[in-house]
C-alpha cells in the first residue's frame, strides 16, 4: 500500500540511524553542516559597511561565488545602484526597505528574490534603517550616479572585508564561515 505523507513523523524526538549506504564518504568529503550565531558576535563581528552600515559575514562559499550575510543599515539611507551577475535571496529580518526600481516594500519575514541581469537601488527609509539576511551568488556591480562602474563585490571582496577587519581589531578569523 502506498500512501502520500501529510506531515512528517513527529511522534518521537529521537535520533534514528537511517542507514544511508554513502555515510563514509559523506564523513570523508562533506563540508559538513554548521550553525552560526548572529545575536552575538562570538561567531561573526558587525563589520562596517560606509557610515551608516554593517554587515555580519556568515557563510562563504569560493566554489560556487556564495557569500552569506546580515546587511544593517542602521538608518533611512541608501545603498547605490548595482548590477547582479549572479542570484540573490534575501529575507527582511528588521524594519523595511525598498527599491527605487520597483513598487513594493519589504518589512519583517517577507522574501526578496533578485536575478542575474537586474540593476536596481536600494533604500530603507524606516526610522531604525533594515536588517536583511542575504544567501548571495555571484558578482555584484557597483555604479555611480552617472552610470559609470565604479567596483565589483563578489565572494573575494566579502572575504577580504571579514578578514581585514578581524587582524584591524585582532579578531581570530573563524573557520565555520568558510563553507
Ligand atoms: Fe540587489
Amino acid at each position: 500500500m502506498s500512501s502520500v505523507m501529510t506531515a512528517p513523523p513527529s511522534d518521537r524526538a529521537e535520533i534514528v540511524d537511517v542507514g544511508f549506504p554513502f555515510k563514509s564518504l559523506v564523513d570523508r568529503l562533506s563540508p559538513g553542516g554548521r550553525y552560526i550565531d548572529a545575536q552575538s558576535d562570538v561567531d561573526s563581528p558587525w563589520v562596517p559597511f560606509g557610515d551608516k552600515a554593517a554587515i555580519k559575514h556568515l557563510a562563504f562559499d569560493v566554489r560556487q561565488g556564495i557569500f552569506s550575510n546580515i546587511l544593517w543599515v542602521k538608518e533611512p539611507g541608501v545603498v547605490g545602484t548595482h548590477l547582479h551577475r549572479g542570484t540573490i535571496v534575501m529575507v527582511c529580518l528588521e524594519g523595511s526597505v525598498r527599491y527605487l526600481e520597483y513598487d513594493w516594500v519589504a518589512s519583517p519575514g517577507g522574501l526578496i528574490l533578485e536575478v542575474p541581469g537586474e540593476s536596481h537601488t536600494l533604500v530603507t527609509e524606516h526610522p531604525e534603517g533594515v536588517k536583511l539576511f542575504g544567501w548571495m551568488q555571484g558578482p555584484i556591480e557597483f555604479y555611480d550616479a552617472d552610470g559609470k562602474f565604479v567596483d565589483t563585490t563578489d565572494v573575494w571582496w566579502f572575504i577580504n572585508h571579514y578578514e581585514s577587519h578581524c587582524r584591524a581589531h585582532g579578531i581570530a578569523i573563524n573557520p565555520k564561515l568558510y563553507l
